[in-house]
């Protein structure tokens, strides 16, 4: 292993262009709702109001795959704690446009949760269906503390009540992309959140 000090970037070949905070928006992409921006700024708050609660507990944030990996990666860097990352996936069971409310796991965590504080870490709450099963569940392994973190919280009917401790931005009841969140898979990777053009759902 080469030792740390002989590690060095590759020089580029042309200096990089400094950056213009320009945002180049798909073309599938109606509106921004959400900017790039607007994200960092809030993760930063979100980091800030969470940090006092977490300092010198044993923490591990759950984050619900996939939408919420930009999210708790970038929550995980801000918060400026020791902590633990691990995740859960989930599905809907049966009929996806009909959420029944049953939620099957795709993937359970790694590690055992009992006597431990629990932050998690979900992209969205639309009916609450989902995060009221994975509450359920993650409290039936008798974790110290359970508390949830949603970026996004849809102004929608909501079928289950459950309760979000944090919130980043409550939205229209509109379907959102981007930042993690996906129309059949497509879209993650966009820097910020925005409304698909109805032509982009054909
Ligand atoms: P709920 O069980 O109805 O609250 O649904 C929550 C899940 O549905 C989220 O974790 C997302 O995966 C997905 N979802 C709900 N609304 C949207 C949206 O507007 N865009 C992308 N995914 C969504
Ligand atoms: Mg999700």
């Amino acid at each position: 292993m080469l030792p740390p000090s002989s590690i060095q970037a590759t020089p580029p070949a042309e200096p990089p262009a400094p950056s213009t905070g320009a945002t180049h928006t798909h073309d599938d992409i109606e509106q921004v709702l959400i900017s790039e921006e607007q994200l960092a700024e809030r993760v930063r708050q979100l980091a800030a109001e969470l940090r006092p609660l977490y300092a010198g507990s044993d923490l591990i944030l759950v984050g619900v795959l996939k939408g919420a990996i930009m999210f708790m990666t970038d929550l995980a860097r801000e918060l400026r704690l020791p902590l633990e990352m691990d995740f859960m996936a989930v599905s809907s069971y049966g009929n996806a446009a009909q959420s029944s409310g049953v939620v099957r796991i795709n993937k359970d965590l790694d590690t055992n949760i009992e006597g431990r504080n629990v932050l998690l870490v979900e992209d969205i709450v639309d009916s609450g269906h989902t995060l009221r099963y994975l509450l359920e569940n993650l409290n039936n392994r008798n974790p110290a503390s359970l508390r949830v973190c949603a970026l996004l919280d849809k102004q929608a009917p909501r079928k289950a009540d459950v309760p979000v401790e944090h919130v980043g931005f409550s939205i229209p009841n509109q379907f959102v992309v981007g930042y993690g969140l996906d129309y059949a898979e497509h879209y993650r990777n966009l820097p910020y959140i925005g409304v698909l053009k109805p032509a982009a759902y054909s």
